[in-house]
């Protein structure tokens, strides 16, 4: 790849036209449970733009630059209380959407009155609060998140800061072919007669690590299938893992038996992303500290209050080389810290121009060519990619069985599609 169209990949930050595309569509600023009423404001960073969230005294959600727009100190110290945030250094006390409602250093008749803090819209949902960074003016429609299909859908959410580019990170998410190797000690190939698997891992029903990959380009992005050999019936089966691209920055990967699963890539800037995990399902799936624990993602355990990580590129992420030599294929503790490992280690924006990409990446392959593109689109002037698009997220799914070999893995990516999935 050449690094003029890296550039356009990846970068996002100020008129980048990445990062006018991230700004047509809604983006995540936290998860909703960071947010108390009267609680402590949260620092949050997107495409280059720092912002401070909070909820006031109402419940009512606030977006704000973290600026102060008196002198600039960060409203991230301020006291929240009494349906607003209030600048520490001088007093100045903002709204939910912005209006200055009490400017303790300034006289009753000052012109300064007229003021207001630059304000994002914020809506909730899904678990997360988002907020539109782009044109004021053209504010798109929020659209359901497809983890969110009803308001009962059970959500649990890992929440993980990435020390590199998200769209190094956004690769490792359509990369099926990885899991057979880095994440092999946490889903290990099931042995179909007594398997020694734990409850926890999640078993392949093929030990095949080398899918046949085939995508096909849709209107909100493109979905692909990786293609195994199946431990069972080889001859008239296959195994099926599908994998759903929202653009620009959402993965549906395949589910488990247990519950569905999407991915968040989200640019925190140029150099860093926020790495956001959902596990849900209609009524049970697993719950929030369970899932966190499975992840190894437990903040204050395994995460520092800014959610960045205690295993990380400068300790080696603790890899265990005694663990290694006993079994454990990576000796780093934790499914998203074995993928942190690999994405961090290509630096803090991948190198591209010295790739030697196989017949495994064509997943990759399809999502560069889409997204600079897209990038380049948007620079003439068109629409950006996922605002035109005809399909409603909550009717997107991935899939993962193992089928007859006759059936279209195209048709198993839509929910109805899935219910009426041959029973395996
Ligand atoms: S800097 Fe915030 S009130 Fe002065
Ligand atoms: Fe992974």
């Amino acid at each position: 790849m050449r690094p003029a169209d890296n550039d356009l990949l990846c970068r996002v930050e100020g008129d980048a036209p990445m990062g006018r595309i991230m700004r047509q569509h809604w983006l995540p600023v936290c998860m909703s449970e960071e947010l108390e009423a009267d609680g402590a404001p949260v620092k949050s960073r997107l495409v280059g733009v720092d912002l401070v969230a909070f909820r006031d005294t109402a419940g009512k959600v606030g977006v704000l630059d973290e600026r102060c727009p008196h002198r600039g100190a960060s409203l991230a110290f301020g006291r929240n209380e009494d349906c607003g945030l209030r600048c520490l250094y001088h007093g100045w006390k903002f709204a939910t959407d912005g209006e200055i409602v009490d400017m303790a250093s300034e006289p009753a008749d000052s012109r300064m009155r007229n003021l207001r803090a630059r304000a994002y819209p914020a809506h909730e949902a899904g678990g997360f609060v988002w907020a539109w960074l782009g044109d004021p003016e053209a504010v798109r429609p929020f659209e359901t998140p497809a983890w969110a299909p009803t308001p009962t859908t059970k959500i649990a959410i890992v929440k993980m800061h990435a020390a590199c580019n998200w769209a190094q990170v956004l690769e490792g998410s359509i990369d099926s072919a990885h899991s057979s190797s880095l994440h092999s000690t946490n889903m290990p190939t099931a042995e179909v007669e007594g398997s020694t698997a734990t409850e926890t891992a999640w078993l392949r029903p093929s030990n095949d690590k080398a899918p046949r990959l085939e995508a096909e380009v849709t209107d909100y992005g493109f979905h692909y299938a990786a293609l195994r050999r199946p431990i069972r019936d080889p001859e008239t089966h296959v195994y099926v893992r599908s994998t759903v691209f929202i653009a620009p920055f959402t993965v549906l990967i395949p589910p488990n038996d247990k519950y569905n699963l999407a991915q968040m890539l989200v640019p925190i800037d140029d150099e860093n992303c926020m790495f956001y995990w959902i596990a849900w399902h209609p009524t049970g799936g697993i719950g929030q500290d369970a899932w966190r624990r499975f992840c190894a993602a437990v903040p204050g355990v395994d995460l520092n209050p800014d959610w960045t990580k205690k295993r990380n590129l400068q300790n080696n992420f603790l890899q265990d080389r005694a663990a290694m030599a006993a079994g454990d294929f990576t000796g780093i503790e934790g499914i998203p810290a074995q993928d942190m490992a690999m994405w961090e280690s290509m630096g803090p924006i991948a190198d591209r121009s010295e790739d030697h990409l196989g017949s495994s990446d064509v997943a990759i392959i399809q999502f560069r060519r889409q997204m600079v593109a897209a990038a380049k689109a948007v620079q003439k002037g068109e629409p950006a990619i996922g605002t035109t698009s005809k399909s409603r997220q909550v009717d997107l799914a991935s899939f993962e069985g193992v089928v007859p070999k006759t059936a279209d893995w195209r048709t198993f990516t839509t929910r109805n599609a899935r219910q009426a999935e041959p029973a395996e």
